[in-house]
């Protein structure tokens, strides 16, 4: 079956497709008709476009792909100043279009070069990461990481069409897989109970990568991005919530050196110490706060600080936090579960 959301920008409205179904759709097959197509992803990905190809009836000989280099310490400047040589090199016009597949640091870094490309031109993304389809597809944020911090330096440039096909969910490690789970219940413990409670009955399923029940969560995922981001694109209200668990989250991945800890599971431990912070502070019940920790230990997510990151490391990284202000640190904490609220506190708030 085949499901679609409209997102909401400043700048345009976009499509989002999701089912297997999504490279059949009069959108994707108008993108695909521009010759001048760009592809981008990582070599390790390249079999994921034969059912592309497939589905258009396209010769991989004649498309023409550009590889960048798989990691995170890869989405810098230098990856993007490399790709944009690229696209000069082959001479692409302003009508081009550019199709990203793969994960977040794809889209990130080729939704960037496009919005500077000739000064913009129009792309599509095809996520492959359950972390891509569920949050970096939506949104319109793009961009790269400096050696100052995270995602410093980017745009907000939406795409003008995400086609999610959830059969790349197959091949995904198991690592990727667990750790873009953690966004997953993210979004229940800020916004949906309701979701939180179907997401703990559907642990077999989750665990089979059930393709039905797959469909369900990934779409609630985006509907619930898409109405946040609809109301605050720019991150100066409500967008914030999306950031719960995201404050000590960043810190430990940050002390426990990039790569070690993955995104996902730092987020995990993240809302977690949140969920606490929560109980301690008179808003949540304990009873509310045992119930998400208990169903992410049972997604086989980390719910504690590892033991070999040390204290001062994490204090470290707080105080470099970009978001850590005058007045201290604005952290997402519950008021129950379903329903995030703001918190101002200083660094012996976030974290003792
Ligand atoms: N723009 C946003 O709003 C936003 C939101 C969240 C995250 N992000 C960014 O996304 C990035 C993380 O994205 P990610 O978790 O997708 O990581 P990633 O893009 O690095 O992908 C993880 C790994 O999975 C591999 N992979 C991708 N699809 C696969 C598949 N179907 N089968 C097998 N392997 C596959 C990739 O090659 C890569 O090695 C971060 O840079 C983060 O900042 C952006
Ligand atoms: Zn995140």
């Amino acid at each position: 079956m085949m499901r679609t959301l409209t997102v909401t920008s400043s700048r345009h409205t976009y499509p989002l497709f999701m089912g297997e179904g999504v490279f059949n759709t009069r959108e994707f097959q108008a993108a695909l008709k521009n010759p001048e197509r760009i592809w981008v992803t990582h070599a390790s990905l390249l079999p994921l476009l034969t059912p592309i190809y497939q589905a258009l009836s396209l010769r991989s000989d004649l498309e023409t792909v550009l590889l960048i280099p798989e990691g995170e310490s890869y989405k810098t400047l230098k990856t993007w100043e490399d790709l944009l040589a690229q696209m000069l090199a082959y001479r692409f016009s302003r009508n081009s279009i550019l199709i990203a597949l793969g994960g977040g640091v794809v889209s990130d870094l080729s939704g960037f070069a496009s919005a500077c490309y000739l000064r913009g031109i129009s792309y599509i993304t095809v996520p492959t990461t359950l972390l891509a389809m569920v949050d970096a597809s939506v949104g319109g944020k793009t961009g790269v990481n400096h050696p100052l911090g995270k995602n410093l330096i980017g745009a907000f440039y939406p795409p003008s069409g995400v086609f999610i096909h959830p059969q790349y969910l197959k091949t995904l490690p198991e690592r990727e897989w667990r750790s873009g789970l953690a966004e997953v219940v993210k979004y229940g413990f800020i916004f949906d109970k309701n979701f939180l409670i179907q997401l703990s009955g559907w642990l077999p399923e989750i665990e089979a990568r059930d393709p039905r029940v797959l469909c369900e969560i990934l779409f609630r995922c985006c509907e619930i991005k898409a109405q946040i981001v609809a109301q605050d694109e720019r991150d100066q209200g409500m967008r914030m919530i999306l950031n719960f668990g995201h404050t000590l989250g960043h810190a430990l991945e940050n002390a426990a050196g990039y790569g070690e800890l993955l995104h996902g599971e730092a987020v995990s431990i993240g809302m977690c110490y949140a969920l606490d912070l929560s109980v301690r502070e008179g808003f949540l019940s304990k009873t509310e706060a045992a119930f998400g920790q208990a169903l992410l230990k049972k997604l086989g997510l980390p719910t504690e600080i590892p033991p070999e990151i040390s204290r001062d490391k994490i204090v470290e990284a707080l105080c470099l936090d970009k978001k850590h202000t005058a007045s201290g640190y604005r952290l997402i904490l519950l008021e129950k579960l379903g329903m995030a609220r703001e918190w101002v506190c200083d660094i012996d708030g976030v974290f003792i």
